[in-house]
């Protein structure tokens, strides 16, 4: 046994490692009516606990999901979450071993990729995890904000009570989910946790196509304040087409008494420019890291992906945290398979996840100093082979 203990916790210590990780995040404890919607999220064998001298010193936990690659297919992925160290254990390894028997128990289960959301940057990448997905804040000043008369349009939106939301969005979620890479599952738990953890004060839009199939939905919160009037948070948005999404747009823009819309996280593609008579009113005022991936199977993940039409490349992966993924593959349109041959680019695992959903190319990369160039050739054809029509994004926080 190591000088931590971890374990997989049982179900009556549940509890105690979120009122920890709460803590750890400097917020209160739970309500428990939200604790009593969060449990379905628990699930066991995956709520891991660290011990020191018999006491719960930090926690980590994974929900199984999927997450959609290039070329439309689910792959399963270790959702982890819920990551905390009490504020006297930190900076002694806690975390280390809760990562450490994490990645091996998500290898174990067979899921090739695992995933987070990083409370700070820099805690992550030690680990293999790198940023797969960005996603931008958008900030419109309604009175400004002019819809051209080209936008696609069509269907009809209207408000369902937030009460009957639980009944209308999962099965519209499920219709956009495969709809680009980096988004993913969110099954009835994440439903429930969700919609109890924004309490009273939010709305729903839906939109319907002209056939009456629901094909969108707007979920959000009017909120005023004294210097900036009212405005309308956009917490969660998505639709399975562009004109879908634009009508909700011009929907929330269309709202009485409100002053300012603010939504986030958008994809970085989202048109919303392109869609204002008027495309400075949509002001980006960040561009966050969203999805955070590790490769735990580094073959099997590259196999799941499609790749764009390119010469194959040698790659070299780096992993000091799971060294099954160390060596060469080549990676190609065709096949991905390990190989002796002699590598063209050289990179750590990490770097493999800005790659891994097109959200970066080698060129980019290389240019960082994140990967090694041995055959300058080999970067145009990366470049080709990682690139994807849309930016990824995931939008779904867990
Ligand atoms: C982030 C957190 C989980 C780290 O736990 P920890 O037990 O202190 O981490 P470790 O001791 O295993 O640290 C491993 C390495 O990461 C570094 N590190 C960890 N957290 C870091 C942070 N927040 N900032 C800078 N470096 C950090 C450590 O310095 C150490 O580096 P070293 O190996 O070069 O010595 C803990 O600080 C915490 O609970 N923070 C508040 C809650 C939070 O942010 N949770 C994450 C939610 S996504």
């Amino acid at each position: 046994m190591t000088q931590h203990e971890v374990r997989p916790l049982v179900e009556s210590e549940f509890r105690e490692a979120y009122e920890l990780f709460l803590r750890a995040l400097l917020e209160p404890p739970s309500r428990d009516e939200v604790w009593d919607r969060s449990t379905g999220r628990y699930e066991p064998g995956r709520v891991l606990g660290a011990f020191v001298d018999g006491e719960l010193a930090g926690t980590a936990m994974a929900t199984t999901n999927v997450v959609a690659v290039p070329g439309g297919r689910k792959l399963p992925a270790g959702a982890v979450t819920r990551v905390g160290v009490r504020a006297d254990q930190t900076r002694r390894g806690v975390l280390t071993a809760l990562m450490r028997a994490q990645l091996r128990d998500v290898w174990h289960r067979g899921e090739p990729l695992a995933m987070l959301q990083a409370s700070e940057a820099v805690i992550y990448e030690r680990f293999g995890y790198g940023v797969a997905t960005r996603a931008r804040t958008v900030e419109l000043q309604r009175a400004r904000a002019e819809f051209r008369t080209d936008v696609p349009g069509g269907g009809r939106v209207r408000l369902v009570e937030p009460s009957k939301a639980a009944a209308v969005l999962p099965t519209i979620y499920q219709r956009c989910e495969l709809s680009r890479p980096g988004r993913i599952g969110r099954d009835d738990a994440w439903w429930s946790f969700w919609l109890a953890v924004l309490g009273k004060g939010y709305l729903v839009a839906v939109h319907a196509d002209g056939d009456g199939v629901d094909d969108g939905f707007a979920l959000y919160e009017p909120k005023k304040t004294d210097d900036q009037g009212t405005t309308l948070r956009v917490y969660d948005m998505t639709a399975t087409n562009p004109a879908a999404t634009a009508q909700l747009w011009r929907f929330l823009l269309g709202i009485d008494l409100v002053d300012r819309v603010v939504a986030q996280p958008r994809p970085l593609d989202e048109p919303l420019e392109w869609w204002l008579t008027d495309r400075r009113q949509c002001r980006v005022t960040e561009v966050a890291d969203d999805l955070w991936l590790r490769l735990v199977d580094v073959p099997a993940a590259l196999r799941a992906r499609a790749f764009g039409a390119a010469d194959p490349v040698v790659i070299e992966v780096h992993d000091a945290f799971l060294p099954i993924n160390n060596g060469c593959y080549r990676v190609g349109p065709d096949e991905v398979r390990p190989c002796s041959d002699r590598p063209q680019l050289s990179l750590d695992v990490a770097a493999l996840a800005p790659l891994y959903l097109g959200d970066q190319t080698a060129s980019t990369l290389v240019a960082a100093g994140r990967i090694a160039v041995h055959d300058p050739a080999a970067v145009p054809a990366a470049d080709r082979l990682f690139s994807t029509p849309e930016s990824p994004w995931c939008g779904t926080g867990f």
